[in-house]
């Protein structure tokens, strides 16, 4: 064989490599090179956030995260290697197992599966396709599709998103860039509340807000240099003691616990259905929470407070969500509404609003110590919307059975009986404890 025939053998292997991907293997480190020295110019800050990162420090390159084996259907090949630009949870497990298998089983990674519920179904029919795009799906993540027109490519529909629970074409849930922006994928940007408040804020269920009205947001905001937010391990008592962020009491390590990126682990209540039920093992998820308050607070303070949080959040039950629930189902049964398809009804409007907007509210004040959303942005908007639209809207049917079933409930029930009698008299009542009286069953255990 010649010298130019050799030469030319080497070079058509090498097309072949390139062509076909597995030149990323063979070469790895020169093509890994190429893509920081190229995007240092064509996406500057891009590069700068990756290169100010623990990755980078960690020699973590990008064709490391964004590698993609073939087969993959968005994978194609980009200057010399064959890549994805989707990085999945499954693709960040390769190397933090325990994160991605805890995301994967958290109430997180379900968030996608909302297509079924009434909320994409208002959302489509009093809206419109665009919006449950833009809406819903930004918050609780969209089936990332390819696009038909540009193959591997992902579909201009579906991404960019990065929803709690994105569903991905390798079958993984959600998105890490979620929490940790990319590319520095800090843990300490994620361990303050306004990784979680792209989400958990607005009108149904406002934690963002409740948080910063506690005292709890109080000290953080005003202790934020004290927080020692970049330590390599975070532990209230230890590393910080200002105050807990949503991190401290959902996620972070305590003396006891490990970091858990499954955010359920310390809930007890699920405050969002239109009845509040409590979740399987809730004791344990009880314990897990209390845990963390020691290292701020003794064990009679923190009994005290969720001995009071118990109690709204049942008061929240008895008293207005299963009435409403009860004549909601009645009115149902009767074929009383006037339009056929669901939300099409004045009525069922103020009763979406009583326990998905103003209900939750009021939980979510009262888990979280926020009086301001437990009261007047919460039950005090409960009642004034049972009383005076949910109720009246009801009697609008003129049956006989619906009036006769509202008459009794505030007649008969003492938590609602009030509204026939004379102040004065309920004033007296509430002096001496007796009203109070009603509700003390709502208290129970420690
Ligand atoms: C010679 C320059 C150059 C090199 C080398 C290079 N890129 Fe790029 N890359 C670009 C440019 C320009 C774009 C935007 C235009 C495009 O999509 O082609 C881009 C786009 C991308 C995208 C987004 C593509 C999309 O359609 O979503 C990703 C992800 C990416 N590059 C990663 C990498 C990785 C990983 C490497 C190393 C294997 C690399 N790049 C090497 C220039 C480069
Ligand atoms: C730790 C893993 C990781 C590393 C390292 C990494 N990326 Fe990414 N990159 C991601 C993730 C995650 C996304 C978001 C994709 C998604 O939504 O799943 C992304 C998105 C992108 C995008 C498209 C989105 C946009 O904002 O335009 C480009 C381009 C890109 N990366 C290029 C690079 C380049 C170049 C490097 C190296 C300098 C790099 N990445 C290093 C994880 C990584
Ligand atoms: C090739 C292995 C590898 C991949 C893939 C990878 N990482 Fe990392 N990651 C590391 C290493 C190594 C470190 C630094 C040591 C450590 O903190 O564990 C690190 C650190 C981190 C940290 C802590 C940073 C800090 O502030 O201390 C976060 C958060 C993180 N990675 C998230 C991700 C996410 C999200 C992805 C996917 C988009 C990802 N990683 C993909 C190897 C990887
Ligand atoms: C701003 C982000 C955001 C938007 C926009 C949003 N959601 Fe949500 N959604 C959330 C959060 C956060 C929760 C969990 C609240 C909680 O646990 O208190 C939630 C809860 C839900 C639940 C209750 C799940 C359960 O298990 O009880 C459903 C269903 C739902 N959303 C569907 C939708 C639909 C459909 C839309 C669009 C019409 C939508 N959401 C818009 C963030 C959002
Ligand atoms: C709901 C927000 C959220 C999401 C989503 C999330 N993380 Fe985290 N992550 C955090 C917080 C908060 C911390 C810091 C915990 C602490 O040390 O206080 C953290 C810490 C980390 C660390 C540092 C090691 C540790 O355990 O402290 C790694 C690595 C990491 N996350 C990887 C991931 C990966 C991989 C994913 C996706 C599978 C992911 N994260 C998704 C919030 C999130
Ligand atoms: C001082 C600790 C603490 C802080 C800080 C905190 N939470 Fe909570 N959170 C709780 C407690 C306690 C509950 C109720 C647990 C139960 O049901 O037993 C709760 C409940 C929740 C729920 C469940 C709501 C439902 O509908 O079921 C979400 C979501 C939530 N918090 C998110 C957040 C976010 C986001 C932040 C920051 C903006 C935050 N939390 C700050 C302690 C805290
Ligand atoms: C991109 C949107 C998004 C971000 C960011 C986000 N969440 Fe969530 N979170 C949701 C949605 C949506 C749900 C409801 C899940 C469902 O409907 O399946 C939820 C549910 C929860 C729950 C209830 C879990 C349970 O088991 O009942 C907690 C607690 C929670 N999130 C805490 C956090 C914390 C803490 C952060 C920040 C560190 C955070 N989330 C960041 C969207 C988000
Ligand atoms: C990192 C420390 C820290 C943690 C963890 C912590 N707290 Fe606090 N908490 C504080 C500080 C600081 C205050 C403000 C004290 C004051 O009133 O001067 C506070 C105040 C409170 C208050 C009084 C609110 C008011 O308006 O007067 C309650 C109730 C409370 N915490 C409950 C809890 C519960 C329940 C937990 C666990 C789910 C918890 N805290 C976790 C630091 C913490």
């Amino acid at each position: 064989m010649t010298m130019r025939r050799l030469r030319g053998l080497i070079v058509g292997i090498a097309v072949l490599l390139l062509a076909t991907g597995a030149w990323a293997v063979t070469d790895k480190t020169s093509i890994a090179g190429k893509c920081m020295t190229c995007h240092k110019e064509k996406t500057p800050a891009l590069y700068q956030q990756w290169l100010g990162s623990q990755h980078a420090a960690h020699d973590v390159t990008c064709l490391d995260c964004h590698k993609a084996n073939r087969g993959e259907p968005d994978a194609y090949m980009h200057e010399g290697a064959l890549i994805a630009t989707l990085v999945t949870p499954k693709d960040c497990g390769r190397c933090h197992e325990r994160e991605a298998k805890e995301v994967g089983q958290s109430y997180h990674a379900t968030a996608g599966k909302i297509l079924d519920s009434k909320d994409a179904y208002l959302a489509h029919v009093a809206g419109g396709d665009p919006v449950a795009v833009q809406g819903c799906e930004q918050c609780h993540g969209t089936k990332v599709k390819i696009d038909p027109k540009a193959p591997n490519k992902l579909s201009k529909k579906s991404w960019p998103n990065s929803g709690i629970g994105r569903i991905n074409p390798d079958g993984s849930l959600g998105s890490c860039t979620t929490c940790h922006t990319r590319h520095a994928f800090s843990k300490a940007q994620a361990r303050q509340p306004e990784a979680c408040s792209k989400c958990h804020l607005g009108p149904d269920h406002p934690q963002k807000e409740v948080y910063e009205e506690s005292k709890h947001g109080n000290a953080y905001y005003t202790h934020k240099d004290e927080m020692n937010l970049d330590a390599p391990k975070w532990v209230a008592g230890i590393s910080y003691n200002a105050a807990p962020t949503c991190a401290t009491c959902h996620m972070s390590a305590t003396k006891k616990q490990k970091v858990t990126h499954d955010v359920g682990q310390r809930i007890a209540w699920t405050l969002r259905p239109p009845v509040s039920k409590y979740k399987p093992n809730h004791a344990q998820r009880r314990a897990n929470m209390k845990d963390v308050c020691k290292s701020c607070h003794e064990k009679r303070f923190i009994e005290g407070h969720f001995h009071q949080f118990d109690a709204t959040v049942r008061l929240y039950n008895e008293k207005f969500a299963k009435p409403a629930g009860e004549l909601m189902a009645m009115i149902k049964k009767k074929g009383l509404m006037k339009h056929k398809a669901a939300f099409s009804n004045k009525i069922e409007w103020i009763y979406w609003e009583l326990w998905h907007h103003e209900g939750r509210r009021a939980r979510h004040g009262a888990a979280m110590m926020g009086p301001d959303y437990t009261w007047w942005h919460g039950m005090y908007e409960v009642a004034q919307h049972f009383y005076f639209e949910f109720l009246p809207e009801a009697e609008e049917y003129g049956d006989p059975e619906v009036n006769a079933w509202i008459e009794k409930l505030l007649s008969e029930n003492p938590m609602h009986n009030w509204l026939d009698r004379p102040t004065d008299e309920l004033k007296k009542e509430i002096r001496s404890g007796k009203m109070q009286k009603t509700y003390e069953k709502l208290y129970q255990g420690d």
